[in-house]
């Protein structure tokens, strides 16, 4: 007798709704510190020198990245685009947030599964559907064949064109 399937599945809804990532936000020896409100966070790391550092480990170079959403197989039919541009260069998700900031078409629901991180769930509002057999397939102009890695793993290239594709594995046999 089987409970739920998903006990560790930790379900987010992600509205993404903030204009930038704190993670990424860069402190000059200009910031001006909070004055003592109770609820400021713990200042960020600063150096001694004055010199502003990155607070965020991971943060790569500004890329640019544009990000297309597309659904031929069910009504209503649509093809979204946009260009993040400027953003550091880490994992896709992050690209993913910048794009639903700009152009509220690809806010975008995810769910985590671990160590596998986040999969889409929804994009400009169409869902995957087991019922369907529809998924959100995603590949770029230099992984046609699909990126290997998640939208929390895969790191995108500058230039790359992210394609993120309504799809169905329905066959003659299985719908
Ligand atoms: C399944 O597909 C039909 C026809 O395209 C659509 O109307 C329906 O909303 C879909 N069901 C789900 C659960 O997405
Ligand atoms: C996107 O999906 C549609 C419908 O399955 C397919 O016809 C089309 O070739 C796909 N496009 C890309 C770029 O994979």
């Amino acid at each position: 007798m089987s409970t739920s399937k998903m006990p560790y599945a930790c379900f987010l809804m992600l509205a993404v709704l903030t204009t930038q990532t704190w993670a990424c936000m860069r402190r000059g020896p200009q910031d001006k510190k909070p004055v003592g409100d109770g609820n400021s966070v713990p200042s960020l790391p600063t150096s001694s020198s004055g010199v502003s550092v990155n607070a965020c480990g991971v943060c790569g170079q500004p890329i640019s990245v544009t990000i297309i959403a597309s659904n031929q197989i069910q009504e209503p039919f649509f093809e979204i685009q946009t260009a993040v541009k400027g953003h550091p260069q880490r994992e896709l998700l992050h690209q993913l947030e910048v794009a639903a900031t700009q152009d509220r078409r690809f806010r975008f629901v995810a769910e985590h599964f671990g160590s596998m991180g986040y999969m889409i769930n929804a994009i400009n509002g169409l869902s995957a559907s087991t019922q369907n057999k529809t998924y959100w397939r995603t590949s770029s102009h230099i992984h046609v064949d699909g990126l290997a890695l998640g939208i929390s793993s895969y790191i995108p290239n500058d230039m790359e064109i992210i394609m993120f594709n309504f799809t169905s594995y329905a066959t003659p046999d299985n719908h």
